[in-house]
């Protein structure tokens, strides 16, 4: 296999490791049929966020639409408190680990309440009205810019009148802005069988970052999975879900934990009681 030719323009340590091995390495995106098994392996057990988006959704009554549950991190949690479930997400590898997840006749009792639609959310269409949609792990980031308030009026248009929509994102700090620099992190991760490595790539000047994940596997080719996630700021964040139509509660700071980033942010939105 050889490198994409759909390959994004890559900056940085990206961008030289792809051109130091040009065909030796093979790039593909993070949530695709090649990158959704390592992103899945990677996070399953990562349990951040998940403490506050139970609180947050407790005592909701009636069906709850979880946008970009993947392979259902937060999905499940979800399901074991009870709730009823329909889950949404472009990523055929990662919907197929779910259903995976929940294919044991002891799971049976949570895979009757779960719903799973593989679709693009931007273009959000569902029957029904629910009583909260969830958008976790900072995946707003994941909408381009230009799309986010006809997805939030969206989302907002699936609530039922006085609907939750609760949604986490990385919010940089107030002084955080255009003039800083880039910046950008390696961290290591090993698992069975393979290295891997997390490029974090911060550009200031473009709001976003470009975050890769280089996994060396003790056999085969090195991977190299993209994403780009656009950084917009919490006060930009609410303004889009208030001209949607949602009365915004302060953004909260979510319960760090030791993977948790430290600007990770859950904000909460309500559709009008009327
Ligand atoms: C950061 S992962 C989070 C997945 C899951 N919530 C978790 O905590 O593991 C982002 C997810 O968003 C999905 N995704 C990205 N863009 C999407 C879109 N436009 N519509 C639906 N899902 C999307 C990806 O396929 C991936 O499953």
């Amino acid at each position: 296999m050889s490198s994409s030719v759909l390959a994004p323009e890559l900056d940085g340590l990206a961008g030289q490791l792809v051109e130091a091995l040009g065909s030796s390495i093979t790039v593909a995106e993070l949530y695709g049929p090649l990158g959704g098994p390592v992103y899945h392996e990677l996070t399953a057990d990562d349990t951040n966020e998940v403490r506050d988006v139970l609180a947050l959704l407790r005592g909701t009554q009636g069906p709850v639409l979880e946008l970009a549950c993947g392979s259902g991190r937060l999905t499940l949690p979800l399901l074991v408190a009870g709730h009823e479930v329909t889950g949404i997400d472009t990523s055929q590898s990662l919907l197929s680990k779910l259903r995976d997840r929940l294919s044991a006749p002891s799971a049976l009792r949570l895979a009757r309440r779960l719903t799973l639609v593989e679709a693009d959310m931007c273009a959000l269409d569902l029957d029904g009205r629910f009583a909260a949609a969830l958008l976790g792990t900072t995946t707003v980031g994941l909408v381009p810019p230009a799309d986010r308030p006809d997805f939030f009026r969206r989302v907002h248009d699936h609530l039922a009148p006085g609907g939750l929509f609760v949604l986490s994102a990385h919010t940089p700090a107030a002084t955080a802005g255009p003039g800083d620099p880039v910046q950008e992190e390696l961290r290591p991760l090993v698992t069975p069988g393979a290295v891997n490595f997390v490029i974090d790539r911060a550009e200031p000047e473009h709001a976003r970052r470009h975050v890769s994940i280089l996994r060396i596997p003790a056999q085969g080719q090195p991977l190299l999975l993209t994403s780009t996630v656009h950084v917009p700021t919490a006060a930009t964040l609410i303004d889009e879900l208030t001209r949607a139509g949602f009365e915004v509660d302060a953004a909260r700071t979510a319960r760090p934990t030791s993977a948790a980033p430290a600007d990770l942010s859950i904000l909460v939105a309500r559709r009008s009681k009327r």
